[in-house]
């Protein structure tokens, strides 16, 4: 059974290898697997929390660029911009009105960074649920795939789309949750916390090897093997998703018996890393010279997204009045 897919990662600067294994690389799966996929960057969505022009506008280009060079193929799936596709924004503000304030008071990511950002929370991060609503709705979707932290979203999502049903006529689908495999990837130099988008703590997804082996190096393991140690559970995680399985077999014999070497694990790791992504940032490099293009590719599928959002939001306004 084909699905239709719904996605969109915040464009909030470039991926790394937490993102990639978490999101870009399933949406890729997805795509090829020959669903209906509509896969977007949450531009609108970033300006909720502190912003700078510049940056926001590079970071879009390197999120796409990211995405392409990993395999979203605009000629399968419908890729583009949140902001190019104006329904969304027009539909968040009818589910806006269909939203109690309670419902997004509660929500725990506005709990949260209301709580980071103590000094200029604004309306649009009490009502990011709603314009994630409208993302996913438009296009009547099966599934949504999304890391754990946004499940409560998804899950307002279906609540909104229930309720509108209810009083409008069927018209939404109850998307479920794609739980991406609950993949915690950690900070390379702390690893209690999971890997963000800063400092060396994160593998970016167009690092250079020699960029990746200094990062690893610099990572802390445990004097003794048979430690419980977070970090060298981390790199193992890691070596999981790169390595086939006998290398992995190889070196957890090594961490049982207590013969492995620290250095020779980052070593085979850097490397494994470095040659899965070595035509990766051939072709992000490849896209990032012509930035043009990158906007065409978006263009285009902005135009193909609005068709179907299009249609849908003719629907919504009839159902609920507006003529
Ligand atoms: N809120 C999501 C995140 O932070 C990004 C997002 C925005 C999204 N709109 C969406 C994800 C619609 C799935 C569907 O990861």
């Amino acid at each position: 059974m084909k699905e239709t897919i719904v996605s969109g990662i915040r464009a909030s600067g470039k991926l790394h290898i937490g993102n990639y294994l978490g999101a870009l690389k399933q949406f890729v799966e997805l795509q090829n697997e020959g669903n209906n996929c509509f896969f977007f960057i949450a531009d609108l969505h970033a300006l909720t929390t502190p912003f700078e022009p510049k940056e926001l506008s590079q970071n879009t280009l390197e999120v796409a660029a990211d995405y392409l060079a990993a395999g979203i193929d605009p000629k399968k799936s419908t890729f583009f911009l949140q902001s190019q596709v104006l329904e969304h924004t027009e539909l968040a503000w009818i589910f806006n009105s269909l939203t109690s304030l309670g419902e997004l008071n509660r929500m725990t990511q506005f709990k949260e960074k209301s709580d980071q950002h103590k000094e200029g929370i604004n309306a649009g991060l009490l009502t990011y649920p709603t314009l994630m609503a409208a993302d996913i709705l438009l296009y009547k979707p099966t599934g949504v795939p999304v890391g754990d932290d946004q499940t409560q979203h998804v899950e307002l999502t279906r609540n909104i789309a229930r309720k509108f049903n209810n009083r409008f006529g069927k018209t939404f689908p109850e998307p479920k949750t794609y739980l991406r495999k609950p993949l915690r990837i950690m900070s390379l130099s702390d690893p209690t916390k999971k890997m963000s988008k800063t400092g060396d703590e994160a593998l970016m997804l167009d690092d250079s090897p020699a960029e990746i082996l200094r990062k690893l190096k610099k990572a802390p393991t445990a004097t003794d093997a048979k430690q419980e140690s977070p970090g060298v559970g981390n790199l193992f995680l890691i070596l999981e998703h790169f390595a086939d399985k006998k290398t992995f077999k190889s070196f957890s014999r090594q961490q049982e018996d207590n013969s492995i070497k620290y250095s020779e694990l980052k070593n085979a790791l850097a490397k494994l890393i470095a040659d899965h992504f070595a035509n990766f940032r051939k072709k992000k490099q490849q896209l990032l010279a012509r930035p043009d293009q990158i906007q065409d590719i978006l263009v285009q599928g902005g135009t193909k997204a609005r068709k179907v959002a299009q249609a849908t939001l003719i629907e919504v306004k009839t159902k609920i009045g507006l003529i």
